[in-house]
């Protein structure tokens, strides 16, 4: 049977309503496509908790600036297709923009708070994009429950944000970021990197592991990423957007280490922006 590729929101729900009148659990993976083992992690662990996995991809414009890779950004529509078909998915949801977006679509969903800081000062109107796509995806499939990588740790909880703020009623599984054996995190966005700068660039998640055990012993946030800035310089980032000390739940600064915490960090390395956190 060839794999199912749902291109309207009409086919993705009618597919939907067809597996809900039997009875079965329906979990959305939301991608934006060039999948790797960390999507791959989602759809199985989706299908732990749900009889149906379909997976989005939709590179989605709202969430990139103008000088961003939008343009860029890998697309393997056939590729992915055969991945989710490997791991067990049951389709693929691939709108077009004009689906998603149609003429006049006038509709923002902006989050407060979670939003601000660390990706949304750097990239500022990402997260009210990501916001507004991902709860448009959560209304167009209907899923019991949506499966989101921890890689992207402040997208997660503005989603859980947006998704208590509206009373979505869908259950948001974060799911922890699958490495490398050096400990590089899996992203779409490692392919811009050259052989040389993939050398370097598992020193984003070194860096994490050592301010991890420094903050444990009692150190200072301010002290630990002043340092942990200069090891990334030193180990041939260009630069490093954030390095920070927050709070696990609801992202506030922390000064040390008084409740859960999340190390995050984001750095430049050639055409890359890499991301990566670790719980502290
Ligand atoms: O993490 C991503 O791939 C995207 O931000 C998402 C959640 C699919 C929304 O476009």
């Amino acid at each position: 049977m060839t794999f199912p590729i749902f291109r309207t929101v009409a086919a993705l729900r009618a597919q939907v309503a067809v597996w809900r009148g039997q009875g079965l659990r329906v979990a959305l993976v939301p991608t934006m496509g060039a999948l790797h083992d960390g999507h791959l992690t989602l759809v199985r662990q989706g299908l732990k908790k749900a009889d149906r996995v379909v997976a989005s991809v939709f590179v989605n414009p709202t969430q990139f600036g103008p000088n961003e890779d939008f343009a860029a950004y890998p697309r393997r529509e056939a590729e992915d297709a055969a991945l989710l078909a490997g791991a067990g998915a049951s389709g693929l949801y691939a709108p077009s923009v004009t689906e998603m977006y149609p003429s006049g679509f006038a509709t923002t969903i902006s989050v407060a708070g979670v939003s601000e800081g660390l990706c949304g000062t750097v990239r500022p109107g990402h997260f009210a994009g990501v916001a507004t796509v991902v709860t448009k995806l959560l209304l167009q499939a209907g899923p019991d429950l949506a499966l989101f990588g921890e890689k992207d740790y402040q997208q997660l909880q503005v989603i859980r944000r947006v998704v208590r703020d509206l009373d979505l009623p869908v259950q948001i599984e974060g799911v922890p970021t699958v490495r490398e054996a050096d400990g590089l995190a899996l992203s779409s966005r490692n392919a811009y990197l050259t052989p040389e700068q993939r050398a370097i660039a598992p020193a984003l998640h070194g860096v994490l592991t050592a301010l991890a055990e420094r903050l444990a012993a009692g150190e200072t946030a301010a002290v630990l990423t002043a340092w942990g800035r200069d090891q990334l310089l030193a180990a041939g980032f260009d630069s490093v957007d954030y390095l920070e000390v927050r709070a696990a739940e609801g992202l506030a600064p922390l000064e040390r280490r008084s409740e859960p915490a999340r190390i995050l960090v984001a750095a430049r390395l050639g055409k890359a922006r890499l991301i990566d956190n670790i719980p502290a």
